[in-house]
């Protein structure tokens, strides 16, 4: 424990869905998580900023997540990803949309935070400037002979009707079900200096259309970090986004809830408005308290923190976090 009661930490989410899933899948997950919240918190003395970003990066990298290497294919089979990083020491942000062929979008975010006068590059802008910033194109990497065998096989339920009934004015495009939509990544943390610091990538929605931006790129909706807290959300863009989500959660920790009863209230706040299966949070508060919260089957999270060997991880409500 380090001055005034603070535990510096970091706490990662690999998605929330259904989760039935069988033990192989379950390990593969688990592990892929644990490397990423070791990587990250190896370098928690470098801020928290670096810590998360590092963390997201490994789970990009991981291709086991809707993010990065493993990020889902739009309804003509691109992959356009999201992703976006959050300073809660100074509120600077760094975020991408719709970025095409970059492997590790969360990079390019931090170099948004740290290289221009933006906060958000959307598109083919996202594009050149991560080329010119010298992130190679990994386009081949990104979209696979796997992707595209998954991606058939949604296409044809989709087709024959037995997918995309949430929305009704977008039944046509989207995949309504959280359940495949599992894997958008997220990291919160709290340094040694009392920092806190929010990245998030994803994919997006399975068989988006082109162009279309969940709420992960957007500050306040799918993250968020000030002096108070950070929180990254997971889950249906479409309605996290609605409700700013991520910004909800950090205002009741500024108006003095813990970052357990801001998880919990924003997840009851979102279910109240649009339903379960729609969302999942992860938040960390000033004092490095954290709180996770989902109303879908589970959330694959991984917490490790100042006096921990390993890190603790879990997906369903065992009650650890
Ligand atoms: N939450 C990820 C997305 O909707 O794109």
């Amino acid at each position: 424990m380090c001055a005034d009661s603070r535990r510096a930490g970091i706490l990662l989410h690999g998605g929330a869905g259904r989760y039935s899933i069988d033990e192989r899948r379950r390990r593969i997950l688990e592990n892929a998580i644990k490397e990423a919240a070791i990587a990250g918190f190896s370098i928690l003395e470098n801020g928290a900023v670096e810590a998360v970003v590092e963390s997201v990066r490994v789970m990009e990298d991981s291709g086991v997540f809707n993010a990065g290497l493993g990020s889902a294919l739009t309804l003509n089979g691109y992959v356009e990803m999201d992703a976006g990083v959050m300073n809660g020491r100074d509120l600077s942000i760094g975020a991408v949309a719709n970025l095409r062929g970059i492997k590790n979008p969360i990079l390019v975010a931090k170099k948004v935070m740290e290289e221009t006068d933006h906060i958000l590059l959307a598109g083919e802008g996202a594009y050149k400037f991560a080329r010119m910033m010298g992130f190679e194109d990994s386009t081949d990497k990104l979209i696979t002979e796997d992707k595209k065998r998954k991606h058939r096989e949604l296409v044809d339920k989709w087709l024959k009707g037995e997918i995309y009934k949430r929305f009704s004015k977008l039944k046509r495009f989207y995949n309504q079900n959280v359940d495949e939509a599992v894997g958008t990544v997220g990291a919160v943390a709290l340094d040694y200096e009392g920092n806190l610091a929010a990245a998030v990538s994803t994919g997006g929605i399975h068989i988006k259309l082109e162009g279309r931006v969940g709420d992960s790129p957007l500050p306040g909706a799918g993250f968020y970090a000030n002096k108070y807290a950070a929180a990254v959300a997971t889950g249906i863009g479409e309605y996290i986004a609605r409700l700013l989500l991520s910004k909800y959660a950090c205002d009741l920790v500024e108006r003095g809830k813990t970052a357990r009863e801001a998880a919990v209230e924003a997840i009851k706040y979102i279910t109240s408005v649009f339903g379960k299966n729609t969302a999942g949070i992860i938040v960390v508060d000033y004092k490095g308290r954290i709180g996770a919260d989902f109303n879908t089957g589970g959330m694959l999270r991984a917490y490790l923190g100042e006096g921990l060997a390993k890190p603790l991880i879990t997906i369903y409500r065992e009650n650890i976090f």
